[in-house]
């Protein structure tokens, strides 16, 4: 079951902002204990070579290669050099993003730019250079990443990130329309939505942005509004992308699966 045994993966993102796991790090791992080659893609050399550690210690097999996924320069080569190493493309893994707060008229428009940059047009770029390689396989499945953010408000949070909100849910249609393109093609395209994660970016990133460094009360406040009482993490992240890149999903393409402890159904 969800065996990955001669399946070469690209996953960016491989890093992780900060110590433990993030949600592409984990990925990452899953996907090479499950016997895949996973090309490990990042900004951040140090970052990533973390990942390579592990992966490498466990006795997997992988590469790392370091790319800005919001340039298509780098996308582009990035890709052929996974080809020049493993020789073919069978997964992607489009895991770069994270959010910036602000409204319209509190938010830069420089901000707004990069948010969506650093969460749509990744995605785009990965698949722009990919899908022509997974069609001439016949074969491909891309799993992207978007959020609950992407699907529904928390007014009571008290906490605004516009232009994340519309990244993210622009993901998922970005995945559902290159869906329907390539179905025929035999490329899959889905989403996994992450709800609050516990992930190292909630106490390197989060806690100053939108706790002031309280990272206790942050984490409390995180778990309180999850139905299931807590915050997931980036393991409830990776099992749901190594399924929606595994053949036992070949029927399931251009839909979501939402990994959010119950706080999408619980919305109004
Ligand atoms: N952590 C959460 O609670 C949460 C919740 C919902 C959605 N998500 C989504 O999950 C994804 C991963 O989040 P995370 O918190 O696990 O990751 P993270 O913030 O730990 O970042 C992972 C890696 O991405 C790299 N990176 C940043 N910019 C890059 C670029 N331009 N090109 C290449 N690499 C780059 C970083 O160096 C880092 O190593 C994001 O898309 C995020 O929006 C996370």
């Amino acid at each position: 079951m969800l065996s990955m045994a001669g399946k070469v993966a690209i996953v960016t993102g491989a890093g992780s902002v900060g110590p433990g796991w993030g949600n592409g790090k984990a990925t990452a791992t899953l996907l090479a204990r499950q016997g895949a080659s996973v090309f490990l893609v990042d900004i951040n050399m140090d970052a990533v070579n973390e990942t390579r550690g592990i992966i490498e210690g466990e006795g997997g097999t992988c590469a790392v290669h370091r790319a800005d996924m919001t340039v298509a320069a780098e996308v582009a080569e990035m890709v052929q050099a996974c080809i020049d190493r493993f020789k073919r493309v069978d997964v992607l893994v489009n895991n770069v993003g994270g959010s910036a707060p602000g409204d319209p008229v509190s938010m830069t428009e420089e901000v707004w730019d990069r948010q969506i940059d650093f969460n749509l047009k990744t995605a785009f770029l990965g698949c722009k250079y990919v899908l022509p390689i997974m069609v001439a396989q016949g074969k491909g499945a891309i799993v992207n990443l978007s959020s609950v953010a992407g699907l529904r408000n928390d007014f009571s949070s008290g906490r605004v990130h516009v232009a994340y909100a519309a990244s993210k849910a622009g993901v998922i249609q970005l995945s559902r329309s290159t869906a329907g393109a390539y179905a025929k093609k035999g490329v899959r395209v889905n989403t996994v939505v992450p709800g609050l994660m516990h992930t190292p970016l909630v106490e390197t990133r989060l806690a100053k942005t939108v706790a002031g460094n309280d990272v206790a009360a942050l984490l409390a406040a995180r778990n309180a509004v999850v139905p299931m009482g807590r915050m997931g993490d980036a393991w409830d992240i990776a099992h749901a992308v190594l399924f929606l890149a595994s053949d036992e999903a070949r029927y399931i393409t251009g839909t979501e699966i939402i990994v959010d402890g119950g706080i999408t159904a619980a919305m109004p």
